[in-house]
C-alpha cells in the first residue's frame, strides 16, 4: 500500500486471513476527495469501502464513502442520506465491517453542538447493510447536553522533566481557558500534589486569573496515575 497527500493506492487482497500484497500488479484507485483513503474497509471479496473524511460534499456536510471495485479499478461515492443532525461529521474517519460482511460501519467524531457557552464535539455512525444501504445511526439520537454546569479540575504536570518554559505556557494556556468556562480548581503533581485552589476558593476569589501567578513548579519524579486518581 502506497499513500500520496490527496489520493490512495490499495491493493486488492482476496479475502484470507493470511496476508498477502500483490507488489508486481498492484490495483491502483485514485480519487481526488479530500483525504480520501484516510480509512479502508474491504467489503466482498472484490469490493472496498474507502473514506474520504475530509471531502466537503455540501455546505453543512464533510466525509464520503466510496465504493471501490476491483474489477474495474474504479470508484464510485454511496450516496447516503446522512441524518440533519450530522453536521460536519467527517463521515469516514473511521470504518469497519463486521467478518460475515453484512454490516459495515462508518462513524464520524466532529458534529458541532452548543451546550450554553461551550462548543462539543459529538459523533455519530451510520451502520450500512450488505448492499451498502443504509440500516440505522449508532447511537439511534446524539447526546443531549449535560444538564448541569460543567467544573473542570486543572491537573498540571509541575515534575522536573517539564522545561520551566513549558511550565509557563501551561500556565498561560490555564489562564486562556478560565476566560471561557466558570468553574475551576488547579492541582499540581510531580511526586508530590499541591492543590493550588479548590472550586470555592475560585468563586470567592475577585480576580480568578492572579490565583495561577504565583504558582512554582514543584519539580521532582512523575506520579501521573496518582495524581490522576487524587484530583478524581
Ligand atoms: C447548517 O447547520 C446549522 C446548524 O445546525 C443550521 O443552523 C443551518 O441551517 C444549516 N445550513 C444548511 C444550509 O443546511
Ligand atoms: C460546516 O463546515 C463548513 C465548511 O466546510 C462551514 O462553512 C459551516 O459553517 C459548518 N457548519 C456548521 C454548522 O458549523
Ligand atoms: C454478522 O455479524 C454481526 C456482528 O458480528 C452479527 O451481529 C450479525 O448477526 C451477523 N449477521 C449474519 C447474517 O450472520
Amino acid at each position: 500500500v502506497s499513500l500520496t497527500p490527496t489520493s490512495f493506492c490499495p491493493l486488492v487482497l482476496a479475502s484470507s486471513r493470511g496476508f498477502n500484497l500483490d507488489v508486481e500488479e498492484p490495483l491502483v484507485f485514485q480519487e481526488d476527495g479530500a483525504s480520501f483513503g484516510q480509512s479502508v474497509a474491504q467489503f466482498g471479496r472484490s469490493r472496498l469501502v474507502v473514506g474520504a473524511p475530509l471531502e466537503v460534499v455540501a455546505i453543512n456536510e464533510t466525509g464520503r464513502l466510496y465504493d471501490c471495485e476491483a474489477a474495474t479499478s474504479l470508484c464510485r461515492p454511496i450516496l447516503l442520506n446522512t441524518p440533519p443532525e450530522a453536521v460536519n461529521m467527517s463521515l469516514g474517519l473511521s470504518l469497519a465491517a463486521s467478518t460475515n460482511l453484512s454490516w459495515l460501519l462508518a462513524c464520524g467524531p466532529t458534529i458541532p453542538r452548543a451546550c450554553g457557552e461551550n462548543m462539543y464535539a459529538k459523533g455519530t455512525c451510520l451502520l450500512l447493510g450488505s448492499h451498502l444501504q443504509p440500516l440505522r445511526t449508532v447511537p439511534a439520537a446524539l447526546p443531549e447536553c449535560p444538564n448541569q454546569e460543567i467544573d473542570i479540575a486543572f491537573l498540571i504536570d509541575g515534575s522536573g522533566s517539564i522545561d520551566g518554559n513549558d511550565f509557563k505556557q501551561m500556565k498561560n494556556f490555564v489562564r486562556a481557558v478560565m476566560d471561557q468556562f466558570k468553574d475551576f480548581s488547579l492541582m499540581q503533581y510531580s511526586n508530590l500534589l499541591k492543590t493550588h485552589f479548590t472550586f470555592s476558593q475560585f468563586q470567592t476569589s475577585r480576580s480568578p486569573q492572579s490565583l495561577v501567578d504565583p504558582i512554582v513548579q514543584l519539580n521532582g519524579l512523575t506520579y501521573t496515575a496518582t495524581g490522576i486518581q487524587t484530583v478524581v
